[in-house]
């Protein structure tokens, strides 16, 4: 597949803003994706974990984990739907060909998870009070998390097939046959997606502190639930941590060769210095993680942490496919449409600020109050602020539409 083959396959309209600006919009919301698979998965093994347990606060926090999980799916299946977009716009001629040679793959991603999230929520329901009962049906959260995985494990592979045109021929028609059912998923490499999902146990453990954090600030503190949180959260971070760092380094020695500079750069080094820095939060802030905000800090810093790890893996990508088959993802033709951007980053700023302010405000306050939770006139007047801005956005969105399509 040669490069001219390559620019061949791109949208002849071009792209409606600076390549540059979906790139780094996909980094984010990548690195948003990954942390909400990551602490759905984390949440997902400790309620298994814990929910057949004697001891009492294990089944305490499985009960609490499992609806961490529940909600942390659907954040994972719409936060992963914004790296989708960005991918295909940038990258194209590479992301859909991989579809194509997969495409039985790309529609059973659907219908597995499917299957994953009705799994765990059966186990949900057979599960009303895990605290005081003990969890019933436990493999229906083995099977949830084994389909869960098994979706993550196409997306990479489908990530992973469109680094390599030398090989779709050979795929498409292998021994010059060709095999158009698309039923084969072509390539994958287990040290890489071992770790994406070993960053799950240091991601979940900076969760567990955020969580202890939070139940402190409540009025109704159960000492000795959260003085036992603590070294479990430590735990995960420093063991999860090392085998995360393991299979990185792992997946780095696998690298094929078109990709072996990468391993040694000091592109790499700064991905495995942030995640260093993650780990190294709780055991330098100590007793400053039970005060005020503090015992938040390692999740954000977490967070920025696989932002990095995520921008790493683009260079990755971005110059393998220039060094190698001549592709530079930045000189898409730009077709600016100023519209289309504003009306992105507004939804995303405006739109998206004060329903998420709304959202974590209710979930803040009704986790701190005893009782029934009523909100304040402030509160309420936000949530209709939100529900009003989403009214303006829909109106706008169909008026623009009949202007055009009336033109
Ligand atoms: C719920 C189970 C899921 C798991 C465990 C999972 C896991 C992963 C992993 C491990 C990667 C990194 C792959 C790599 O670079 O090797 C990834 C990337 C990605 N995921 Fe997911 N994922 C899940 C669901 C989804 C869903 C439902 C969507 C879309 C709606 C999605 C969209 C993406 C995209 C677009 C990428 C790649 C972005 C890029 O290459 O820039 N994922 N996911």
């Amino acid at each position: 597949m040669n490069t001219d083959m390559l620019y061949a396959l791109r949208d002849p309209a071009g792209v409606p803003s600076h390549p540059l600006v979906f790139l780094i919009l996909g980094v984010i919301t990548f690195a948003l994706h990954m942390a909400a698979v990551q602490v759905m998965l984390g949440a997902g093994a400790l309620t298994l974990r814990g929910a057949f347990s004697a001891h009492a606060h294990w089944r305490r926090l499985a009960a609490a984990m499992l609806t961490t999980s529940k909600i942390a799916v659907s954040v994972a299946v719409v936060i992963g739907v914004a790296p989708l977009l960005f991918v295909q716009v940038v990258y194209d001629p590479f992301w859909y060909t991989s579809n194509v040679l997969s495409a039985w793959w790309v529609i059973g991603f659907i219908f597995l998870l499917i299957a994953g999230y009705i799994a765990l929520y059966v186990f949900y329901w057979k599960n009303h009070d895990i605290a005081a009962d003990g969890g019933k049906g436990g493999l229906w959260l083995v099977a949830s998390l084994a389909m869960l995985l098994g979706v993550g494990f196409i997306v990479h592979s489908l990530t992973n097939q469109m680094l390599f045109p030398e090989q779709w021929m050979a795929w498409y028609a292998p021994g010059g046959v060709v095999q158009p059912n698309g039923q084969a998923l072509h390539y994958w490499n287990l040290p890489r997606f071992g770790f994406f999902i070993a960053l799950s146990a240091p991601v979940t453990g900076a969760w567990l502190y955020a969580y202890r954090r939070y139940l402190q600030a409540s009025s109704h503190v159960d000492a000795s639930f959260i003085t036992w949180l603590a070294p479990l959260a430590q735990k995960l971070m420093l063991v999860g941590g090392v085998v995360a760092v393991l299979l990185g380094a792992w997946w780095m020695a696998t690298l094929p060769e078109k990709m072996a500079w990468f391993a040694l750069s000091p592109w790499s080094l700064v991905a495995l210095l942030a995640l260093l820095a993650t780990v190294s939060v709780p055991l330098l802030l100590g007793k400053r993680m039970d005060q005020g905000l503090w015992g938040y800090v390692t999740f954000a810093v977490g967070a920025v942490a696989l932002i990095v790890v995520g921008a790493m893996r683009e260079v990755l990508r971005y110059v393998t496919l220039l060094g190698s088959h001549g592709y530079d993802a930045l000189d898409y033709r730009i077709n600016m449409d100023w519209y289309s951007t504003g009306l992105f980053f507004s939804t995303f700023g405006v739109l998206g600020g004060v329903t998420l302010a709304y959202l974590i405000t209710v979930a803040w306050q009704a986790g701190q109050t005893e009782g029934t939770y009523t909100p304040s006139p402030a509160v309420n007047r936000l949530g209709s602020m939100a529900i009003g801005l989403l009214v303006l956005w829909t109106v706008s969105y169909f008026l623009v539409g009949f202007y055009v399509w009336a033109r």
